[in-house]
């Protein structure tokens, strides 16, 4: 997951290979509720990982539910419809599949069962309107307070004055969220021991596929709802939840929509781009956004729990549409009219204003940015394609859907753009799809400008082995310790008994090495080699492996194979020189002997290792001479190297000082 401040987006050209989604928000926390409600224990198997489910499971332990961890699945052990706790104070994030439901199930077991809770999430939270859904329960009895302003969260849910008003139909409003009557249709069984519940909506229900998957989850958990249109909905007298002992989540399919319009954009030629965990037996409406996607022109075929996209008509159509029945999905839309020939208008999106953030304005704001021309509405948009791409960076408002659909805009080589995109906070898609950045990177290609480099070369113990690794995760970007491959080198022929004379046998050794970099840690043959490889005895056999031509060969494919998206920022002697000679920046880091070698002096104290900094001294300036005399890729400032002086420099102004020199290379603004 990227925990960077922003994530630069380089131009991307095309697009192939495989994903596999997350499991359905909707139908994670719809699970968890329901497993919480039932009595005994529920195995859920592929629920997502992500903030809005780490919120239900940690609401569901606080009341009392059982909840483990079982390998990849989740253990819940329900309640069976009696509190187990009376009085809890539950923060929830900002996750609306969490607040409503629990709102409902809590307003009931608490009238019902002389509890006290109080729900609460993010400033954000507390500015989405529940004021529907409060009414709909106080029709029945429910004693509901709002702690700050009336008919937002925060709330209290308390003991009721009197018995539960059952025997009336209860009325909802239907056309601001639907998850309104989802959170009743998913609580009220609670309350049917006497009559059958009957809820009604008024007004024109909206988002009625995700009622749709509600009440296929509700028959999963023994619970027939009867329905009349979409306007009636009786909860049979008697219903109780009967955990299905154990249950699939299916993948995600609003995340699904992010690679259906990939595939439409970037997968042509041949490629295909296929997509695992949603297929033609899904029970999420937001799976119709093929038929938009389609409209639009992409290639879709689909079996069960896959799809496989191509790109069809290119560039994309322009369509106008009614997105009422997939308003989550619908964002993409707004993106892949960047592609399109003509305005793409999406009609019937009022609901957009009051999810994570005002959808459509945030939408509109940030596709200006990139040069689109934007007209919207209370309850549309349209969206006309840039004439001219402009470099932004995409305000993403703590909505992963605004950051996800945004990712698209790399694509722009393809209509004649050239530009990055910078998308400011990428972590915010943990909300839905914590590696969802990682998962595009694996099957998008970058633009003919390549994946970006920046490289830093010096002499031992300049500092640039922690500068270069600073830089690398300010940006998100991999990082190539080169040092580490030539250390290893040695390492291994030191335990292989392999001389630092014998050719051959290193150049062997170094094709032959099983390096793996995880967790700030390097493996070795599966071994942590971390802090062996540091030992002043492996540097100095380093310096001698590395002065073979046979070893610099064998080690320079494994080099070129760091340079992946998003980015590569790699430290070494001849990074900028030898291995990426077109390295979008170069810099080169040079420090006094005598500063070097006080460094690398307080250093092995730290360790409890102690030497004199004379034979420190002395042992840098050999090391140097052998370094920047050898034959082959001697150390030297590469062509066009910014040089960075550090002798009187703390390690944050030399990262800041490179930061600065990338953004003006790409003409961002200073990080
Ligand atoms: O950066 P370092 O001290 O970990 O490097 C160990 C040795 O490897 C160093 O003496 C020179 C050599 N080296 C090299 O020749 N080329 C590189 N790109 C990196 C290191």
């Amino acid at each position: 997951m990227f925990t960077t401040p922003f994530l630069d987006l380089p131009p991307l050209a095309s697009a192939d290979g495989s994903v596999r989604l997350p499991g359905s928000k909707s139908i994670s926390n719809r699970v968890l509720l329901l497993a919480g409600l039932s009595a005994g224990t529920t195995v859920v198997h592929d629920l997502l990982d992500s903030d809005d489910t780490q919120v239900m499971l940690a609401a569901l332990r606080e009341l009392g539910c059982g909840v483990e961890a079982d390998g990849g699945a989740w253990r819940i052990t329900g309640l069976g419809g009696r509190l187990a706790t009376r009085e809890a104070s539950l923060f929830l994030g900002n996750a609306g599949t969490a607040m409503r439901p629990l709102t409902a199930a809590l307003a009931v077991l608490a009238a019902t069962q002389n509890g006290r809770f109080e729900l609460r999430g993010v400033p954000r939270m507390h500015e989405r309107p529940i004021g529907d859904l409060v009414d709909a329960l106080r029709q029945l009895g429910c004693n509901i307070t709002s702690l700050g302003e009336e008919g937002f969260p925060p709330l209290r849910l308390a003991a009721a004055d009197t018995r539960l008003n059952t025997a009336q139909p209860i009325r909802v409003r239907g056309d601001v969220s639907s998850q309104f009557l989802t959170a009743l249709l998913l609580a009220l069984p609670l309350v049917s021991a006497e009559h059958a519940v009957t809820i009604e909506v008024d007004g024109e229900l909206i988002s009625k596929p995700y009622v749709d998957i509600t009440l296929n989850l509700l028959a999963r958990f023994g619970i027939q709802v009867q329905r009349d249109g979409w306007q009636r909905f009786v909860i049979p007298q008697g219903s109780a939840y009967r955990s299905p002992g154990s249950i699939h989540v299916e993948g995600d399919a609003s995340s699904a929509s992010y690679f259906v319009a990939l595939g439409a954009i970037a997968a042509f030629g041949g490629r295909v781009l296929r997509i695992e965990g949603v297929g033609d037996d899904s029970i999420q409406g937001d799976l119709r956004f093929i038929d938009a996607a389609r409209a639009m022109g992409a290639d879709v075929r689909s079996g069960p729990g896959w799809l496989e996209v191509r790109r069809g008509a290119w560039p994309l159509k322009a369509i106008t549409l009614d997105c009422n029945h997939i308003p989550d999905a619908a964002m993409t839309l707004a993106v892949m009219a960047l592609y399109a020939t003509g305005t793409t208008r999406l009609d019937n999106i009022a609901s957009w204003r009051v999810k994570e953030t005002d959808r459509i304005a945030a939408m509109a704001t940030e596709l200006r940015k990139l040069g689109a021309a934007v007209t919207e509405g209370p309850d549309f948009i349209e969206v006309t394609p840039p004439a001219t791409w402009r470099a932004a960076a995409i305000h993403t408002y703590d909505d992963h859907r605004v950051a996800m659909c945004f990712s698209l805009a790399a694509f722009n080589p393809l209509v004649g753009g050239a530009v990055p995109v910078r998308i400011l906070d990428p972590r915010c898609v943990a909300k839905t799809f914590p590696d969802y950045f990682e998962t595009l990177f694996a099957v998008s290609r970058p633009g003919p400008a390549g994946v970006p480099v920046i490289t830093i070369d010096g002499p031992t113990a300049s500092g640039k082995g922690t500068l270069a690794s600073a830089v690398a995760q300010a940006l998100g970007y991999h990082f190539l310790d080169s040092g580490a491959l030539y250390r290893a080198t040695a390492l291994s022929a030191r335990d292989a008994g392999v001389a630092d004379t014998d050719e051959p046998g290193l150049a062997k050794i170094a094709a032959g090495l099983q390096l793996a970099f995880h967790d700030q840690r390097i493996w070795l043959a599966g071994r942590d080699v971390s802090d062996d490889l540091r030992q002043e005895q492996v540097g100095a056999m380093a310096s001698k492996v590395s002065a073979w031509p046979a070893v610099r060969q064998a080690l320079y494919e494994l080099q070129l194979a760091h340079r992946r998206l998003p980015g590569l920022v790699a430290d070494g002697r001849d990074m900028g020189t030898v291995i990426f000679p077109g390295a979008d920046l170069k810099v080169f880091v040079v420090a006094s002997a005598a500063v070097r070698a006080e460094r690398r002096h307080k250093q092995l104290i730290s360790k409890g290792i102690s030497t004199s900094i004379d034979d420190l001294r002395a042992d840098l300036e050999a090391r140097d001479a052998r370094d920047q005399n050898r034959a082959i890729s001697p150390l030297k400032p590469a062509e066009g190297a910014k040089v960075l002086d550090n002798s009187a420099l703390t390690i944050d102004e030399c990262v800041k000082a490179v930061l600065d020199w990338w953004a003006a290379s790409r003409n961002w603004p200073a990080a």
